[in-house]
């Protein structure tokens, strides 16, 4: 299969994904590993599958990845799979971390569940992790949305080592598991 990882990203966490994400399915097919600015929506078409990636960004993927997805034709032949990064809390560990991760990264796994219907692609899933925050983002995260100082702290141990060698394998089971699918 001929397939194509594509990624959004400005402090090099979508990338680091994209990268593990590429380097399993070059093992057995023929892949481009491009920055999403050096696509056009045009060359997808010569794809099997393409792995769209995003920085989550304002609670949803990127705006260049939102407007690319725009650009994609109706029914496409290749399948999509989707992966982003997110510095809020994960999903996963408590009621409180779930809260937070649909209000400020919900959108994200929604607008890929989006396209899939209103672009008709066949879409296989998408992987999702914690990445690191830019100094900015921490500022906004520790003032915005976790004030309290102790909850800050333990959450800011964490986000920091985002992505770590888990989260890199992960997505490389992710790849596997699509590969398979695809087949
Ligand atoms: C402008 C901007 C807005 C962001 N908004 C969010 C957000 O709404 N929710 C969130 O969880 N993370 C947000 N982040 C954090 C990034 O999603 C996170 O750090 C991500 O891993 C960055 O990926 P990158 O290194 O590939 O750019 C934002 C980051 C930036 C720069």
């Amino acid at each position: 299969m001929k397939i194509l990882v594509v990624y959004y990203s400005q402090t090099g966490n979508t990338e680091q994904i994209a990268k593990a994400i590429h380097k399993v399915v070059l093992q057995n097919h023929e892949s481009d590993l491009k920055k999403l600015s050096n696509v056009k929506s045009k060359d997808l078409d010569k794809y099997d599958i393409v792995f769209l990636g995003s920085a989550c960004h304002a609670t949803d993927l990127a705006k260049p990845v939102l407007r690319f997805i725009k650009r994609i034709p109706k029914s496409p032949n290749f399948k999509l799979a989707g992966f982003f990064t997110h510095s809020t809390t994960p999903p996963e560990g408590s009621e409180r971390n779930k809260e937070l991760n649909e209000k400020w990264a919900g959108k994200c796994h929604k607008t890929f569940e989006k396209i899939k219907l209103e672009k008709n692609i066949d879409f296989k899933g998408y992987f999702r992790c914690q990445g690191s925050p830019s100094p900015s983002i921490e500022e906004f995260i520790h003032e915005t949305i976790l004030p309290d100082d102790d909850e800050w702290r333990e959450y800011i141990k964490e986000a920091k080592n985002h992505p770590n060698t888990t989260d890199i394998e992960n997505a490389k089971n992710f790849a596997t598991d699509i590969l398979k699918e695809c087949q």
